[in-house]
């Protein structure tokens, strides 16, 4: 069983220009606090990873790290344990928490938020929409598929130079429809920042906010996020008007 510090900083990083190496351990240090190690530790042994490799994204709520294993690259999303987390939270999320929980501690609430983008994740996954395949979740730790080429992770569509924004604007307008339709849910964050780029495909990520197609504010947020993607594609030369994207997002099937 390897030391769980050098599953998370492993020693041939250690050997990398300083400032690399400085800036590499400031984050481990800040993200994997003792309970996070443990909880680590626990995936570790469940035989789900072996190494933490990079970092490929550093958040205000979570942080996302490329993991390697046995069955090759995965995709690992440290929530941070503190009160931060909540401040962004929609209410109808915070509410569920709430009640799952019952008020508890933070890191009782962040389990619960992990655990909910996790289930959300496995219901998108099952009726077919392209998002990462759920692998595991424990404590503030979410295991997932790694959207990625060659080792590299796909951009979210920010940083992406998109090829055919008309075929991506379909795909992203069917993604949510069979959300809609087939898991019934609506994403409730859907923005270029949560769509990554992948071998010329749209793949929706962070789903913890998401809201069942009946919630009484659901059909707020698709129209949000339509009107989003509208002035999206219209930078990429796209012309789409906010209300046939949303029809088309699903919003024509909301009760
Ligand atoms: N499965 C994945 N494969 C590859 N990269 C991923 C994956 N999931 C997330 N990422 C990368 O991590 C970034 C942050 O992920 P996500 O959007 O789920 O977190 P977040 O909740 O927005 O965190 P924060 O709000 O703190 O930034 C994404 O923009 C993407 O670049
Ligand atoms: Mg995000």
């Amino acid at each position: 069983m390897p030391r769980v510090e050098d599953v998370v900083f492993p020693r041939r990083e250690r050997t990398e220009d300083r400032r690399k190496e400085r800036w590499h351990r400031d984050v481990l240090d800040e993200v994997f606090d003792r309970p996070t190690l443990l909880a680590v530790s626990r995936m570790v042994s469940s035989g789900h990873f072996s190494e933490v490799d990079f970092s490929v994204s550093t958040g205000k709520e979570a942080n996302v790290f490329r993991v390697s294993g046995p069955k090759g690259f995965r995709a690992l999303k440290v929530y941070r344990i503190s009160n931060s987390i909540f401040r962004n939270l929609p209410p109808w999320a915070l509410a569920e928490i709430r009640r799952e929980v019952g008020g508890g501690s933070f890191p009782r609430m962040v389990a619960a938020w992990a655990h909910r983008e996790f289930t959300s994740l496995g219901r998108c996954h099952d009726a077919g929409v392209p998002v990462p395949e759920p692998m595991a979740q424990f404590r503030n730790l979410l295991l997932m598929e790694f959207v990625g080429v060659e080792g590299l992770p796909s951009p979210p569509l920010v940083k992406a130079v998109i090829e055919e924004p008309e075929t991506l604007r379909r795909e992203i307008a069917q993604a949510s429809r069979t959300m809609v339709e087939k898991a019934k849910l609506v994403h409730g964050d859907l923005s270029p920042f949560n769509v990554l780029y992948h071998r010329d495909h749209a793949v929706l990520i962070d789903v913890g906010q998401v809201l069942r197609a009946d919630h009484p504010q659901a059909k707020e947020m698709l129209r949000r996020d339509a009107a989003t993607f509208a002035r999206y594609f219209s930078r990429q030369g796209v012309e789409c008007a906010p209300e046939t994207l949303y029809a088309e997002m699903g919003g024509d099937l909301l009760p």
